[in-house]
C-alpha cells in the first residue's frame, strides 16, 4: 500500500489505524473484535461472581467438600446395607469401620461399656491395650467380634453378645477396628501376638 493509496481511503478510518512499521513489516492498531473483548469481560465477570459464590457466599460446597459428603453417604449406605444382611463378615466390619455413624455410635456404646477395663483411649488397664498391634485372642475383625460377643469370662471380659447384641457389637468393633494400631501413649504392654491386619 502506497502513500496515494492510504490517502484514498477515508479520514475517519484512517484515524483508528496507527501504522507501526519495523523492518518493511507494517502493523495497524486495529480495534479489536466486539466477540473478543465480550468474550474477555464476560470471562472476568463469570470468574468474579464464580469465586464469590464459592468463597464468600459459599452458595455451595466446595468440590472436595462435596466428593467428601458423597464418599460419607455412600458409606452410611453400605453400613445400613451390611447390618440388613445380618452375616457378619471380617470385609463388612472393616466397611463399617469406615462409616463415621458406625463409628460413632460404636464410640459411644465404648464409652459406656468398656473404658472401665480398657481405658477412654483404648490404651488398657484391666483389659488389653486395643491400640496395639499384639492380640490374644486374634486382631481380624471377625476374630474381634467373636472375643466381645462371646467375651472371655475366666479373666474378666463379659460375653457382650447377649448384653449388647449382635448390631451394637458390630458398632462397637467397627470403633475398636479404627483404634488398632493407634498406639496410644502410656499404653499397657503388649500382650498375645503381633497380627499384621
Ligand atoms: C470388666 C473388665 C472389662 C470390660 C468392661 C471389657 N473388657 Fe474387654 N477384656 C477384658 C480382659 C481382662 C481381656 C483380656 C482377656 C484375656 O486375657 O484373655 C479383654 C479382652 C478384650 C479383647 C481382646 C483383646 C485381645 O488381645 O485379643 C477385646 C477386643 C475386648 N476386650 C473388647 C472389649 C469391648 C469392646 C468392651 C466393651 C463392650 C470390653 N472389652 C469390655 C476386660 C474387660
Amino acid at each position: 500500500m502506497n502513500d496515494q493509496d492510504r490517502n484514498d481511503s477515508s479520514e475517519s478510518e484512517e484515524q483508528d489505524k496507527v501504522i507501526h512499521e519495523y523492518d518493511g513489516i507494517e502493523e495497524y492498531d486495529n480495534r479489536l473484535p466486539r466477540w473478543w473483548l465480550f468474550t474477555l469481560f464476560g470471562s472476568v465477570v463469570f470468574a468474579a461472581v464464580y469465586w464469590s459464590g464459592y468463597h464468600i457466599l459459599k452458595s455451595d460446597e466446595l468440590p472436595r467438600a462435596a466428593y467428601e459428603q458423597q464418599v460419607a453417604a455412600a458409606r452410611a449406605k453400605e453400613a445400613e446395607r451390611i447390618k440388613a444382611a445380618g452375616t457378619v463378615t471380617a470385609d463388612g466390619l472393616v466397611l463399617l469401620s469406615k462409616d463415621l455413624g458406625t463409628v460413632g455410635k460404636g464410640k459411644d456404646i465404648f464409652a459406656t461399656n468398656c473404658v472401665a477395663c480398657h481405658r477412654a483411649d483404648g490404651g488398657g488397664g484391666i483389659g488389653p491395650n486395643l491400640t496395639d498391634d499384639h492380640w490374644i485372642h486374634g486382631g481380624k475383625p471377625d476374630e474381634l467380634y467373636r472375643t466381645v460377643t462371646e467375651g472371655v469370662p475366666a479373666k474378666g471380659m463379659l460375653a457382650w453378645g447377649p448384653v449388647l447384641g449382635p448390631e451394637k457389637v458390630q458398632d462397637v468393633v467397627a470403633y475398636v477396628l479404627t483404634l488398632r494400631n493407634a498406639n496410644v501413649q502410656g499404653g499397657k504392654a503388649p500382650q498375645g501376638d503381633i497380627v499384621v491386619p
